[in-house]
């Protein structure tokens, strides 16, 4: 049986190259360093960064040459779970089963590590479009995928999801807002990443459109299993996590969990009819959808394991 062939493949070149844009640090920043590559290595999943590398492979191009916008988008999501984790943010102690970067390094150098990584990302692929000052059609393509990037991050896209989120605390929301908070905090940044790809890759319109709306369903898919996925836990008897605690309204408690349950398939039922046509050559995408079904399965074992 083949398991995530090609989500393997590409979660291993991430790895492998992950520090690579990371610029050389002088002996006076090496804690900044220290931290950086701290949360960078901790065991993320690698999703967003694997996504672009798909969509500009599934496009027709080389995912070497999009490496650094791969790495840009992880280090900016990085960035984004640091201060999430703060305390004046979520007030997380441990993340993948580790101190916060916070706990390990102090607050002034958990904010600092997030500045790093942050502007990392923009080092490394204005360096990358230095190279192609010269090749118009490939410079237009990496100028594309970074601005796709910096909207997804930035004040129209994850922060603004980050701030909605903060603010929904103890108050009621309406179904427009938290499916705006999730779209914004969550599935920006993965629309960012397949977008990117497929200009990097030298997508034509309409590829870029349903990568676009690939992305967006499958960003609601993951924001939706973790919402059940706390709730069942919670359920359960596991710790509840920060944004239970904090009251900050999920699709369980708007919509109950049967509900929730039929809106997660939903959004997984678009994303499934989006990619089916290129299926032969989109091998990554239909086992991402399976794997945030397996996400929100375990979800479920997990409490069903501590009830
Ligand atoms: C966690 O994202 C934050 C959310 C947007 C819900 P991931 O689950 O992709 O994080 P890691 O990097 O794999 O830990
Ligand atoms: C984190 O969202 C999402 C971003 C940093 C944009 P949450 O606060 O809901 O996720 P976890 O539970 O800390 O991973
Ligand atoms: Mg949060
Ligand atoms: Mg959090």
């Amino acid at each position: 049986m083949k398991i995530f062939k090609e989500y393997g493949y590409y979660k291993e070149l991430i790895e492998r190259h992950i520090m690579d844009f990371i610029p050389e640090i002088e002996p006076n920043s090496k804690t900044l360093y220290d931290s950086m590559h701290y949360s960078l290595e901790n065991g993320g999943k690698r999703i967003r960064p694997a996504m672009l590398l798909a969509a500009c492979d599934l496009s027709g191009g080389d995912v070497a040459q999009a490496l650094p916008y791969a790495c840009a988008i992880e280090y900016i999501h990085t960035y984004s779970l640091i201060h999430d984790d703060l305390p004046s943010m979520d007030d997380d102690d441990m993340r993948r089963g580790a101190p916060t970067n916070h706990v390990a390094f102090g607050e002034a150098v958990a904010i600092l590590a997030g500045d790093g990584l942050l502007t990392s990302a923009f080092e490394a692929m204005n360096k990358d479009m230095l190279i192609y000052f010269d090749s118009p059609e490939l410079l237009k393509r990496r100028i594309r995928a970074s601005y796709e990037i910096s909207k997804g991050a930035g004040c129209k896209g994850m922060v603004a999801g980050q701030i909605a989120d903060i603010e929904s605390e103890n108050k009621s929301a309406s179904k427009e807002l938290i499916d705006d908070i999730h779209l914004n905090k969550t599935a920006a940044l993965m629309v960012a990443a397949v977008k990117a790809g497929a200009y990097l890759g030298g997508a034509g319109k309409e590829l870029v459109a349903d990568l676009e709306s690939y992305g967006e369903n499958i960003g609601l898919a993951f924001q939706i299993a973790d919402d059940i996925q706390d709730t069942l836990e919670d359920r359960g008897g596991a710790t509840a996590d920060s944004g239970t605690i904090r009251n900050r309204p999920a699709y369980p408690t708007l919509y109950g969990l049967d509900e929730s349950r039929k809106r997660f398939e939903g959004v997984i039922g678009n994303a499934r009819k989006i990619i089916a046509p290129y299926y032969d050559n989109a091998e990554f995408f239909v086992e991402l959808i399976d794997m945030i079904i397996g996400l929100a399965e375990r979800g479920q074992i997990a409490a069903d394991d501590k009830a």
